[in-house]
């Protein structure tokens, strides 16, 4: 709703999503807001779109398909403004070369309309070495059989074999391809642990061990943020070295055929997802929770996630307060972390 209480607009929800624009996307999608109302390119691409779902993030689809056309090459004109390809172009020009490639591209852009954003963040790992340890505490079981849901490329599957640096704390192999540094959490006890098993569903899986997978990832990931497209460079190779199986499946259905198998004796058996229940129907995030209650008195089960209520996103002014996600194990909270990942607050 708007503060007047009419209906909001595409128009209202690209210029609302950042509200500033200090950078390429707060520049295109104000932009893209002005264009919108003015019936240009922006109207077609939108075409049908207008009652989706705020949660759907359509502007976010967008970006990310122009992003995977300038990384094909196809609009080496747009090189300039993204800084992740070197680019530091005056951001008020961006508009005027941006509209012709929307314009060139509107199958595709149509298209990727029905992508879901797949923010990979390989750095969200550190929450679930947080709630992880925690778990290996309680149960004292050490032998993981690691279930992701919502898992994209099923980066986060990969905990063991990422370097993690905190305050007094260090965790995961030196020499890794990725070291997530910054992780804060004074006082954090990461316990040894061991991962026989992982495996992790999707609806739109990413295969990364192949180009186009590979760049799919790259364009969810903010053109300016460097670090974290150095962070996703490195859980790709790991990925590439260690490929991990992520099904094609929505995490309720998957989950209970996982959880109906037997675990092997002294196994915890750790479900995990992070920033995917606020894309869930209301169903789902049912379903994955009481799969899980069921199969407690089966095996030794752990629900780690890190997530955001989505109360948080649903008004825009809930929006405006610091509303970071959750780490939680079994329900409880153990801390709050940046949306991706370092520096992570303990609760105490
Ligand atoms: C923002 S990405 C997060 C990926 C990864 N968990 C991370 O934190 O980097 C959200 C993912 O949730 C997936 N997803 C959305 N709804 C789903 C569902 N009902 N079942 C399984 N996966 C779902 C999407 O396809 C997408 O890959």
């Amino acid at each position: 709703m708007t503060p007047d209480g009419g209906a909001q607009t595409l128009a209202d929800r690209f210029r609302d999503h950042f509200r500033h624009r200090d950078h390429l996307y707060g520049v295109l999608l104000a932009e893209m807001a002005d264009d919108w109302e003015a019936g240009g390119v922006t109207r077609e691409l939108f075409e049908g779109w207008e009652e989706s779902e705020t949660r759907q993030f359509v502007q976010l689809r967008l970006l990310a398909g122009l992003f995977r056309i300038v990384l094909r090459g196809e609009a080496p004109q747009l090189v300039p403004f993204y800084p992740v390809l070197g680019g530091d172009a005056d951001l008020d020009e961006a508009w005027a070369a941006v509209r012709p490639v929307l314009a060139a591209h509107v199958d595709e852009l149509r298209e990727s309309l029905r992508e879901a954003p797949q923010t990979n963040e390989p750095a969200r790992a550190v929450a679930l070495l947080v709630g992880l340890s925690e778990a290996v505490r309680r149960t004292g079981l050490r032998r993981v059989r690691l279930l992701e849901v919502g898992a994209s490329a099923g980066l986060g599957l990969h905990v063991d074999r990422y370097r993690f640096l905190g305050d007094g704390w260090s965790a995961g192999p030196e020499g890794s391809p990725l070291v997530v540094d910054g992780c804060a959490a004074a006082g954090f006890v990461p316990e040894p642990f061991e991962v026989i098993e992982r495996r992790g569903c999707d609806l739109a899986p990413v295969d990364v061990t192949t180009d186009d997978g590979a760049a799919h990832l790259r364009s969810f990931v903010w053109p300016w943020m460097l670090e974290r497209h150095r962070r996703l460079d490195g859980a790709i190779d790991v990925a590439r070295e260690h490929p991990a199986t992520v099904d094609r499946a929505p995490a309720g259905r998957w989950l209970a055929h996982r959880l109906a198998e037997p675990a092997p004796d002294g196994v915890l058996t750790v479900v995990w997802h992070s920033v995917t229940r606020v894309y869930w129907p209301v169903e789902e995030t049912e379903a994955v929770g009481s799969v899980i209650e069921a199969a407690r008195s089966r095996m030794p089960v752990a629900h780690v996630s890190l997530e955001t209520p989505w109360a948080a996103w649903e008004s825009a002014s809930a929006r405006d307060v610091p509303h970071w996600p959750r780490i939680e194990l079994d329900g409880d909270l153990l801390g709050t972390c940046d949306h991706h990942g370092p520096p992570v607050h303990l609760e105490r």
